[in-house]
């Protein structure tokens, strides 16, 4: 099939590559020139695992081309995948939908024939019935674009696995015939047994933001337990075990630490929040602004855990942040909460140097006050505190006996209850984490909450790619 993947960003350039991987005619459109190039070169413009050998495959198939033209996009689509970003609007929570309007306000005028145009972006409810007026109002006499929802549910860092193998699919459509093109574009995936929930526009553009928000709010909830656990002596890890053994709520997304961050939990959160007060309904999600809250209270609680490490003033202190992406295996620093935490100790007076395998370029570029490197050692060299905030396997790996030797002192917080905590001890460190007693030999942390309560200002926004 014919398909264009309008918006070149994290989603729309994992999803051109792999509709192309698994057979279609595809044309990748952005208005960003820089991009396109990179994209047709078989460079791809962020970190991704196996994303560069999906894109040279399907770039040495033939079926894979770029373009910044949405009038070249028009001529060849059967189906125009929308895969712009919807970021937080400047003084608002609501999502700011300017890309998502353009690319309907630029493709409708140069439609040849009749076609579907296919939302992947996350959005309010009811936007599909707005795009639909929108189109028709546009779309030259006797072309007929139906618009439907099909919401994208892929995780950075697995983008390309959770692209070609999704755990369901779902699509929003209002009538048999899209219903029956969809099903031809996902026919591999179909066929491998991948579930297919064909639903209304409203409640498939819901599915994506009631998952986010679900998400996060199991996040919160193991982070609001370790404060507990902290005024209690409790340890929040084995709460987390015990809870995921039962199979009505499962382990993941039950880690606690430092919280959620990233181009996606936080402000889909929020515009979910808005898009509901306007709905009338700001009641039935109020919740999710204490779960906004608790996450951002677990960024303060690990400065004040850090102050507390070095006896109360971090000024002059030499500091090293271990991470500074919002997740492992990428190189996003937007929202990051390894970067607020830095950025933060920084503003205390700290000396800090962050360590990151695959984001101090991006970080750098996000924080120039902040000293990045890729260098592990460099970064470690002579640091009075060690913060884990980001839990990159390569940090498991590190021998603690030969960074001890390295640093001044041995003292680690692990933000992300990801380390062997005992070999750590084993090898001399103190070591603290929110929601852990530390044994009867290390300072308590007993972290009083009302103290903790230092407010952190919201890292600066990145470019949005979801
Ligand atoms: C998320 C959704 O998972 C995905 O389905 C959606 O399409 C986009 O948003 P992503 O932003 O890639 O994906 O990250 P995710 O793996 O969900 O992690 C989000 C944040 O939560 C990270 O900062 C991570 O460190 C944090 N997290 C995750 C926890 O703090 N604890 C956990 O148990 C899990």
């Amino acid at each position: 099939m014919r398909l264009t993947v309008i918006g070149t960003g994290y989603l729309g350039a994992v999803h051109a590559a792999c509709m192309a991987d698994i057979g279609h005619d595809v044309l990748g459109v952005d208005v960003d020139t820089e991009k396109i190039d990179a994209l047709a070169e078989g460079r791809t413009p962020f970190y991704e695992p196996g994303l560069d050998d999906v894109l040279t495959r399907a770039l040495a198939s033939g079926r894979l081309r770029f373009t910044t033209s949405l009038r070249e996009a028009a001529a060849h689509g059967e189906v125009h995948f929308v895969c712009v970003g919807t970021p937080q609007q400047a003084g608002s929570q609501a999502a700011d939908l300017r890309y998502v309007d353009a690319v309907v306000d630029g493709l409708a005028p140069h439609l040849p024939a009749s076609c579907l145009v296919v939302g992947k972006s996350t959005v309010p409810v009811g936007t599909t019935g707005r795009l639909t007026a929108r189109i028709a109002g546009l779309a030259p006499a006797g072309v007929r674009a139906e618009v439907a929802w099909n919401p994208e549910f892929l995780r950075e860092g697995f983008a390309v696995e959770d692209t070609l193998r999704p755990d369901r699919l779902v699509v929003g459509v209002t009538s048999r015939e899209a219903d029956a093109t969809l099903r031809q574009v996902y026919a591999p995936m179909l066929e491998a047994g991948v579930p297919y929930i064909s639903t209304d526009p409203s409640t498939a553009e819901l599915v994506k933001v009631a998952a986010n928000s679900f998400l996060a709010t199991k996040i919160s909830f193991i982070n609001a337990m370790a404060e507990v656990c902290d005024a209690a002596g409790a340890d929040v890890v084995t709460l987390a075990d015990a809870l995921g053994h039962d199979t009505r709520i499962g382990r993941r997304f039950l880690n606690a630490g430092l919280g959620f961050g990233g181009g996606c939990l936080p402000k889909d959160i929020r515009a979910f929040t808005a898009r509901a007060q306007e709905l009338g309904v700001g009641a039935a999600v109020a919740f999710l602004d204490q779960v906004d809250e608790i996450n951002q209270r677990q960024r303060a609680r690990t400065v004040a855990l850090a102050r507390q490490a070095v006896g109360g003033d971090l000024t002059g202190r030499r500091v090293t942040v271990l991470g500074a992406t919002f997740k492992p295996n990428s190189d996003d620093v937007r929202d990051s909460p390894a970067l607020a935490v830095a950025a933060a100790l920084h503003r205390e007076g700290a000396d800090v140097r962050v360590h990151d395998p695959e984001g101090s370029a991006n970080a750098r570029r996000a924080h120039p006050e902040l000293r990045c490197t890729d260098d592990l050692l460099t970064a470690c060299q002579g640091a009075e505190l060690l913060l884990h905030l980001t839990e990159w396997s390569q940090y498991r790996e590190v021998d603690p006996v030969k960074l001890s030797r390295v640093v001044r002192e041995p003292v680690l917080i692990d933000g992300r209850n990801a380390l062997a905590h005992e070999e750590w001890r084993a090898a001399g460190w103190t070591v603290e984490a929110l929601g852990r007693p530390a044994p009867a030999d290390q300072p308590q942390t007993g972290l009083p909450h009302e103290a903790l309560r230092t407010t952190i200002a919201a890292p600066a926004a990145g470019p949005d790619r979801s």
